[in-house]
């Protein structure tokens, strides 16, 4: 399984890197905005900042919502840098954008989906990534992982090679969970994955075999 942060935040994101697990890293324009990154020019600086701190993908979302607008930010987007991979949106011309791409070789992710269906189209479409946001459909109570589950299940059967990339994941059991029912990738931010690292156990055995060897050392 591939991990992700979801973050625009540079020390975040080199936490993660020096963690050693880093895989990619995920924005978005709320993301964006709440690291104070405004203004084209300084979001597509970051975007690069972001790739020379973090050796594996990073998403880079397009704003346009018109066919032609997102494959003129998209190409600029993926002109940035090679490990950038352009984001963009599940409406009607987003679908028609990752076609685009995926026949010019640009990688893509697919952001804000939230069905199986959606999820189908953009793997037909070649989208690289397909993004089910978990935690919104649980904020509404529907079972965010079981969408996971069920896109997992429709491209099994179809041999579909875009990668599942479980997003809006907010704790440590969104991980594991997504991980049981084969997530590709899990997105999310740092806490979620330092939380794997915790059990209280492992802290009192440590304390003990230190205990242990100061008695005869
Ligand atoms: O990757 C998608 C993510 O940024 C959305 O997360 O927590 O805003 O639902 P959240």
């Amino acid at each position: 399984m591939k991990f992700f942060i979801d973050t625009a935040n540079l020390d975040q994101i080199k936490d993660a890197q020096e963690l050693g697990v880093l895989d990619g890293v995920t924005t978005n324009p709320s993301l964006m905005a709440k690291e104070g990154i405004t203004g084209r020019n300084n979001i597509l600086k970051h975007y690069v900042d972001i790739c020379n701190i973090v050796d594996g993908d990073v998403s880079a979302e397009v704003i346009a919502t018109d066919l032609a607008g997102m494959i003129k930010e998209g190409e600029v987007l993926s002109e940035l840098h090679e490990q950038i991979v352009v984001k963009v949106p599940m409406i009607r011309d987003g679908v028609k954008a990752l076609k685009y791409f995926s026949d010019k070789g640009i990688r893509t992710n697919c952001t804000l989906v939230f069905s199986p269906g959606q999820a189908l189209l953009a793997a037909k479409a070649g989208a690289t990534y397909v993004s089910p946001f978990i935690g919104r459909l649980d904020d509404i109570s529907t079972d965010g992982l079981n969408l996971i589950s069920e896109i997992r299940h429709i491209y099994d059967n179809y041999g579909y090679e875009t990668e599942i990339l479980a997003a809006s994941i907010r704790h440590t059991m969104h991980i594991i969970d997504c991980a049981k029912v084969g997530a590709d990738v899990m997105t999310g931010p740092l806490s979620a994955i330092e939380g794997l690292l915790k059990h209280p156990l492992t802290d009192i055995g440590l304390a003990q075999f230190l205990a242990d060897y100061k008695k005869g050392n």
